[in-house]
């Protein structure tokens, strides 16, 4: 019988999960579908309960569902269990198991795209504490980040972020923003802000190191305020896209059985739907 997947969340009309995994589906052969449930979160603790009857292998979770799917596991992987959100569920004789993709995609997406981003591991300054934040923390972290900063508008939020490490990530107000960006090896945007919609970044880069690395976690528009203030600057930019493509390989790899490819070719099918959109430039 034919395999069946869905990304879940509300809204979920936006997402590209379908193209991305429809993409894979289509270049391995494989009798399956990935579709999307719109499942507001007054339902989503049934719904990932009945995820068999529903006749799903499996489900990606995107907001704000990932903390009620991680709620419901039978199992949670490392991964999920460390930020108490899953984002990737799969059935296992019955059980449902869950994961968090997150942080080894944003990991993957510069690994591949900015080779070496990682060599000097002083200082990391990540713009935001929500659940994108928490995920990516963690991932620095474990990457061996001596020092992280949290850098949020609101600061108990930071606070709470940075706590679960200790030495190593503290919390800071947009004020002191400037004298950090003068250390930071790695700057991340895991705000909203540059997102189609939302008010731009305001941030000035010049404090930054000539070898910092940049990157956004808003692939809409591809090419963020923020990256384009960094690519004027001749800094290394890292767009979000790729922690989209590489966080869904671990989920495909469970409902389906093969490890999937992030190619250029998936990339540029992406690009060409944010292109048909006017979703490349802000
Ligand atoms: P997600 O789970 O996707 O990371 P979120 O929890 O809504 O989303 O977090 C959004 C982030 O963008 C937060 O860090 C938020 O700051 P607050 O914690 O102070 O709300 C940040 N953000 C959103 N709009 C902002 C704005 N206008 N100015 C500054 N920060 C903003």
């Amino acid at each position: 019988m034919s395999r069946r997947a869905c990304v879940t969340g509300h809204p979920v009309a936006h997402s590209r999960s379908p193209l991305l995994h429809g993409y894979w589906l289509k270049a391995q052969g494989i009798d399956g579908t990935y579709g999307r449930e719109d499942v507001p979160p007054e339902t989503a603790a049934d719904f990932y309960r009945t995820l068999a009857a529903r006749g799903y292998v499996g489900c990606n979770v995107t907001v704000p569902n990932k903390e009620i799917a991680f709620s419901v596991l039978d199992e949670a992987e490392p991964s999920a269990a460390a930020l108490g959100a899953a984002n990737t569920l799969w059935l296992d004789g019955g059980r449902l198991i869950g994961a968090n993709t997150d942080g080894d995609g944003f990991l993957a997406n510069l690994d591949a795209e900015a080779p070496g981003w990682d060599r000097q591991r002083r200082l990391a300054l990540v713009l935001g504490a929500g659940g994108a934040a928490r995920a990516i923390v963690h991932a620095l972290a474990a990457r061996g980040f001596g020092r992280i900063a949290i850098v949020n508008r609101t600061r108990g939020r930071a606070e709470a972020l940075a706590a679960p490490y200790p030495g190593c990530a503290g919390a800071h107000g947009f004020d002191e923003a400037d004298a950090l960006l003068a250390e930071a090896d790695l700057l991340v945007n895991c705000t909203s802000l540059g997102m189609k919609g939302a008010p731009p970044l305001a941030l000035n880069l010049a404090a930054l190191r000539a070898e910092a690395v940049v990157t956004d976690i808003v692939y809409v528009p591809l090419r963020t305020p923020l990256l384009q203030a960094a690519a004027a600057r001749d800094l290394r930019t890292v767009d979000g896209l790729g922690m989209l493509l590489h966080q869904g390989v671990g989920g495909f790899a469970h409902w389906f059985g093969v490890r999937p490819q992030v190619t250029q070719e998936l990339r540029d099918l992406i690009i060409a739907d944010l292109a048909a959109k006017g979703q490349l430039e802000a």
